[in-house]
């Protein structure tokens, strides 16, 4: 048999390499190569598997177990699955080990849960279930860092639920690789993932996220895993916001709304009310639009603000948009609408920390600018969603119903919509006021 030869593979990106160099070919990272003993050929001889009639598999294995926290279900998509991998990424301190805790002291009072803990002690996660409120909760705790042998320890134990804080710590005696590298970090999840897929338990991983903002370790991560999930804030607020970005058992882009208290994270049911500041009175600037995360749609308040520039490059800043659209609507209201801000700075922003992806958002966004620019407010019960194409013209976009029924619901009397989304009969008591070219729209800007 030919000898094997070592491979060398990239901590950064897990690119693999045969010969050792000084940076990666594939991410450009310095020094990132590491050397790891090649895989044993199989030696076993291999038996045939035996296939399942798709109309003959049991799917009764995937009732979902709920952890208690509704708005954590709902962003798995109803409840955790039973043999499920999740990854829950996020930033230091954000409050992930917070939330699992609480999650798994509800889940303990029916089912058997594993918290495993390489980053803290026994005492200090004793002293967080103090904090929380649920030290009476019968979880069981595992100050452990081997994966065989939490994988062992599950596998004995059988509990609905693994969860393990984090996925960084770990470290399997099968390679030489430190905690926290990319060939370590993969090689812990694949067990974990073994362990879940065989067993039928849910496993729940923490993973850091790096500087840029990805969950450290190799994207292969997110490819193994059923579910990601991110945990989120703006800095300094008290509200956190779980994302899916991935979700094999749900739609994906669903969010969670949390606030952080001194006992632990809070469950916030009717996020709508939080990400509209309530002005005493309308301010130029501000426009609220209905977005729709998920399943559900939400209300979130648009932001702008118009000055003359500070230097020869205005400056176009969105935090919560993309980038490049508020660019390019603000060259379709120059083109279609006949506003210049050539030579203003415009800065639109998202309240609450929201980031909203839709093009639905496009709309509330050219409004909110004209309306600064204008120095004119639009009227505070007034709401707005719609896309803006490159023509001038105002795109539909989905939903228009559900979205329109949720300003009813939360008190606004007028609606500013795509044309092609007004209803055929009056949802309730709002006005509509239907836009179909951006310079009509902009007669409603203030
Ligand atoms: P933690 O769950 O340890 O974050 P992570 O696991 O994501 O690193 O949360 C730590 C932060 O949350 C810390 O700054 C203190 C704060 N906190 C509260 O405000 N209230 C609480 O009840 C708890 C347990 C933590
Ligand atoms: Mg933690």
């Amino acid at each position: 048999m030919a000898k094997s030869r070592p491979v060398y593979v990239c901590e950064a990106c897990g690119a693999q390499r045969p010969k050792w160099q000084g940076q990666c070919d594939d991410c450009g990272a310095w020094n990132s190569l590491t050397e790891q003993a090649p895989v044993a050929a199989a030696s076993r001889p291999v038996t045939a598997a035996s296939p399942a009639r798709l109309d003959s598999i049991d799917e009764s294995a995937d009732s979902r177990v709920t952890t208690g926290l509704t708005e954590l279900d709902r962003v798995l998509g109803g409840g955790l699955v039973p043999g499920s991998v999740t990854l829950i990424g996020g930033d230091p301190g954000i409050g992930k080990s917070t939330l699992l805790l609480q999650a798994a002291a509800h889940l303990s009072a029916s089912s058997q849960v594993l918290y495993v803990t390489g980053e803290e002690s026994l005492r200090q996660v004793s002293l967080r279930g103090h904090r929380l409120g649920v030290s009476g909760a019968s979880v069981e705790v595992l100050a452990a860092t081997g994966v065989e042998q939490i994988a062992a320890t599950a596998a004995s134990m059988r509990p609905v639920l693994v969860i393990i804080d984090s996925i960084q710590t770990l470290v399997s005696d099968n390679l030489t690789a430190a905690a926290g590298t990319v060939s370590q970090v993969r090689e812990s999840a694949s067990q974990l993932v073994r362990l879940a897929k065989g067993s039928g338990i849910a496993v729940i991983l923490v993973g850091h996220v790096t500087k840029e903002g990805s969950i450290a370790g190799p994207r292969v991560l997110e490819h193994m895993v059923d579910t990601v999930l991110y945990f989120e804030s703006d800095i300094g607020s008290r509200l956190r916001l779980i994302r899916a970005v991935k979700n094999r058992f749900g739609a994906a882009n669903e969010i969670g709304v949390f606030a952080m208290t001194a006992e632990g994270l809070r469950e916030v049911s009717n996020p709508s009310a939080i990400f509209v500041s309530r002005h005493g009175e309308a301010v130029p600037g501000s426009v609220v639009m209905v977005a729709r995360e998920g399943t559900r749609p939400l209300l979130v308040e648009v932001q702008a603000l118009v000055d003359d520039a500070q230097s020869g490059h205005p400056r176009r800043l969105s935090v919560g948009l993309e980038q490049n659209r508020l660019a390019l609507l603000l060259a379709v209201a120059h083109r279609h609408g006949g506003v210049s801000l050539a030579g203003q700075d415009v800065f639109v922003n998202v309240v609450g920390g929201v980031r909203v992806g839709e093009t639905a958002a496009d709309l509330p966004a050219l409004l909110a600018a004209v309306s600064s620019l204008r120095d004119r407010p639009i009227a505070r019960d007034t709401i707005c969603f719609g896309e803006v194409g490159l023509a001038g013209e105002i795109r539909p976009v989905p939903f228009g119903e559900e979205r329109l029924q949720e300003a009813i619901k939360q008190g606004f009397r007028r609606a500013i919509v795509p044309a092609a989304n007004k209803p055929r009969r009056s949802p309730g008591d709002i006005e509509i006021i239907a836009v179909d070219r951006v310079a009509a729209a902009l007669d409603h800007a203030g």
